[in-house]
């Protein structure tokens, strides 16, 4: 899952939830610096953030592929890696709508 969205849109919130239904109980809090959390749920979950990542290869040297093996993978800040994700991969897109918050789901970036 791609999660895009200006800061406080929502994506780590969604991960938190998500993680708390799949039987997480650790705390799950934002990778923003140590970039890659793993989790063991029913499902197990990473949850990366490259927000800080500059170029494409970095993202590779944090071992990607690996990261999505037999697992939900959460990345916040995913566009720098949008070429290396996998046709498979969630696009959702997370907006303020005046008081409240709205997600777009799509299985492309396109429509997202
Ligand atoms: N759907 C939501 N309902 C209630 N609070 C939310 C929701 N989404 C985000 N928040 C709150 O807004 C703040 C910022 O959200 P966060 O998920 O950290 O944003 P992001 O990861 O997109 O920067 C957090 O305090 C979080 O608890
Ligand atoms: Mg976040």
């Amino acid at each position: 899952m791609a999660l895009s969205g200006e800061l406080g849109t929502g994506k780590t919130f969604f991960t938190q939830q998500l993680c708390r239904f799949l039987g997480i109980e650790e705390n799950v809090s934002s990778p923003s610096y140590v970039l890659i959390n793993l989790y063991k749920g029913s499902i197990p979950v990473t949850h990366a953030d490259f927000y800080r990542l500059t170029a494409w290869e970095e993202v590779l040297e944090l071992g990607l592929d690996e990261m999505m093996e037999n697992r939900i993978t959460v990345i916040e800040w995913p566009e720098i890696a949008f070429d290396l994700l996998p046709e498979n991969t969630l696009h959702i897109r997370f907006r303020f709508s005046g008081e409240a918050r709205e997600a777009t789901i799509n299985s492309s970036v396109k429509g997202a």
